[in-house]
């Protein structure tokens, strides 16, 4: 038997950072995704692979000392196997079209598609159980996670964080996301927030009343179809995130790069490199290339409503 599960890649549209220290945000599932095939073995073995490579180690050893991108699949095979008798092995396969470490979500689908892959050989878990699980694997990597990833991995749309409201977006959203092609690291980035916080919690605090306001705004805007408003309120948002310092030169470029053609742009996702997302009307979409660069990758987004999938092959 191979149980079989998909889970789509993220986008944060508003309020990165901030959701770590309670305030809301709003997500959007997109079009790129990670498949994780599982299996059952006699091997007495975890067997992990994936494109970033293999490994293998004995059934029910600690997680803590394999690599990071390992220890999420590990946690989640020796919590299956703990509670249930009779397992030999696990052989975990990970395939993916979403680009590791630009912030659209590949460790937090990974985490999403291995808990609803693994627990599916031994029974079907509610939406509400994959998620918490997940985001129990996504701790083995970054601690302080605001679980806002796994939730829209899980359930796809667009979703509000964390009362995990499904949005309708009434306008078509023409999202663009492009690549600064500078890796990061959200854990780091979550770090230099936390001492930003510790050097001036007013300020801070203040930053997160704003980023709430503009939220609600957002969602107004999106109830009466202005785009105007949305795009707007990305580039405000933007400038909460310049303030708490996870932009840089490059991100800060690229984004002036597109002023002329987009109705608002913003860092997606941790920062410090990574992705900017920008809402680009349609007819404007062929110029994004040459205002960008050659060294940048850019694609358009369409948004996921399916979330996380499952399916079981018998063999
Ligand atoms: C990372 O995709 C989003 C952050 O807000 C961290 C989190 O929400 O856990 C930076």
């Amino acid at each position: 038997m191979k149980s079989i599960a998909s889970a789509p890649g993220k986008i944060i549209l508003f309020g990165e950072h901030f959701v770590v220290h309670g305030t809301k945000a709003i997500l959007a599932a997109i079009n790129k995704r990670v498949t994780v095939t599982s299996a059952f073995t006699d091997n007495n073995t975890i067997n992990v692979n994936s494109e970033l490579g293999t490994l293998e180690v004995p059934i029910l050893s600690s997680y803590e000392e394999a690599k990071s991108e390992f220890r999420p699949f590990i946690y989640l095979a020796n919590k299956m196997i703990n509670s249930n008798q009779n397992v030999n092995g696990l052989e975990i396969t990970i395939d993916s079209d979403i680009p590791v470490g630009v912030g659209l979500g590949s460790s937090s689908a990974c985490c999403v598609a291995a808990a609803t892959s693994i627990s599916g050989l031994f029974n079907e878990l509610s939406s509400e159980e994959i998620l918490k699980i997940s985001i129990e694997a996504e701790k083995t990597i970054f601690p302080n996670t605001s679980g806002a990833d796994c939730a829209v991995c899980t359930y796809g749309g667009m979703i509000e964080h964390p009362s995990i409201e499904k949005i309708d977006n009434t306008f078509d959203l023409n999202l663009l996301i492009a690549n600064s092609m500078i890796p990061h690291n959200t854990k780091n980035s979550v770090e230099k927030v936390n001492k930003f916080k510790e050097n001036d919690e007013d300020r801070f605090s203040q930053l997160c009343d704003l980023e709430t306001k503009l939220i609600d705004k957002v969602i107004v805007a999106m109830k009466n179809n202005d785009a105007t408003t949305f795009g707007l309120k990305m580039s405000e948002n933007q400038k909460y995130l310049e303030e708490i310092q996870v932009s840089n030169d490059t991100l800060r470029d690229m984004i002036s790069s597109l002023n002329e053609i987009s109705l608002g742009s913003k860092i997606t996702g941790a920062g410090d490199g990574g992705c900017i997302i920008a809402l680009v009307e349609d007819e404007n979409m062929d110029k994004v290339p040459a205002l960008l660069g050659k060294d940048k990758e850019c694609f358009s987004a369409k948004i996921d409503t399916k979330g996380v999938v499952w399916s079981v092959i018998e063999e």
